[in-house]
């Protein structure tokens, strides 16, 4: 079992399997041009199941996939397939914009994965534009159908944006419903990366828009999962994350691997270990006390909120948010 320097079980590693992206959501990434981290950085996917493997044996049970954008990862359901067939009752989950979904998610299935959360913040052609920077709509939709046809689980995240998506609160609720996916509204959250002028709508203010149309009752969160859930009359279930209200702190089972193989024990601390080092010496003892080094570490609380104009530095694209 893994317990942190303040007695909580961690049980979720969330892994960035490369920081690369196909999109330029104006929430996540620097208007400027900037430059990757080169390739020969990356840690293999064998480098990186090497400490998969660790982290499952010391406790791990859900592991989530995420990016930058983990589609464009040549041989991902590899990877998945390398994890799954080690211990294929893990949560295997991953996080994607949907764009190359069409080509890859009967593969991924077929893999191991289990459940996908996709990024959809508008249903309009000229507003997912506008958000993302290139013309996204209709492939991360047949994207999407492709995932329900194959029977992967699929929630659709949605960052309400002041002035840009804030009208289509209400249309994205209809889209989830009508397909039995959930629906998580995500707050934005301020970060030295994203487009400066952006104002992202409050839990509160999501909810008043969705209260126009319907009657809620409060459900509450399951887990240790940020989002805080909502039914409609009709039992459809949807959730809304407000880091800005909440910390998740108390009962916070997470840590996550970029695929430069830091491990970051929380979003908002710039502290980090590498594991590469050891992975690559392929000394899984050394691999093993990094993990348990980082998460004896590991802060009690975030520093949102010290300071109203404190933001993170991390990249969202990095770390995968
Ligand atoms: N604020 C809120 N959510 C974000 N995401 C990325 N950047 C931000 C941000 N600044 C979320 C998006 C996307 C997922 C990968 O991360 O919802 O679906
Ligand atoms: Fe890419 Fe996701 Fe960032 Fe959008 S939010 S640019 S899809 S990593």
């Amino acid at each position: 079992m893994l317990i942190d320097g303040h007695g909580r079980k961690v049980t979720y590693l969330r892994i960035s399997v490369t920081e690369r992206c196909n999109f330029r959501c104006q929430y996540c990434m620097p208007e400027k041009p900037f430059s990757w981290v080169p390739k020969e950085n990356l840690l293999s996917f064998e480098e990186l199941f090497l400490f998969v493997k660790t982290a499952i044996d010391e406790g791990i049970t859900k592991i989530r996939i995420t990016g930058g954008e983990p589609t464009l990862r040549e041989d991902l359901d590899k990877f998945i397939k390398m994890i799954s067939d080690y211990k294929s009752d893990i949560d295997l989950a991953m996080t994607t914009n949907g764009y190359l979904l069409k080509e890859s998610a009967e593969k991924l299935k077929k893999a191991g994965l289990k459940r996908i959360n996709i990024s959809l913040d508008s249903l309009d052609k000229e507003t997912a534009y506008k958000i993302a920077q290139k013309d996204v709509l209709d492939r991360v939709l047949e994207g999407i159908e492709e995932a329900l046809r194959v029977g992967l689980k699929i929630k659709i995240n949605m960052v309400p944006l002041k002035g840009i998506n804030d009208h289509e609160i209400l249309d994205i609720l209809e889209y989830g419903k009508k397909r039995g996916i959930t629906v998580r509204y995500i707050e934005y959250m301020e970060n030295a990366f994203a487009h400066g002028n952006l104002k992202g709508l409050t839990g509160k203010e999501i909810l008043e828009h969705i209260k126009q149309r319907y009657e809620i009752k409060k459900l509450g969160r399951s887990g240790s999962s940020p989002s805080f859930n909502y039914q409609l009359n009709d039992g459809y279930i949807f959730g809304i994350i407000d880091p800005h209200k909440h910390d998740f702190c108390e009962d916070c089972n997470r840590i996550r691997l970029t695929a430069e193989g830091y491990l970051i024990p929380c979003l908002y601390f710039d502290e980090a270990m590498s594991i590469k080092e050891a992975v690559q010496k392929g000394d899984i003892k050394e691999a093993t006390e990094i993990l348990k080094t980082v998460l004896k570490n590991k802060p009690e609380k975030n520093r949102w909120g010290h300071d109203q104009n404190e933001i993170s530095n991390r990249a969202f694209y990095e770390t995968g948010g």
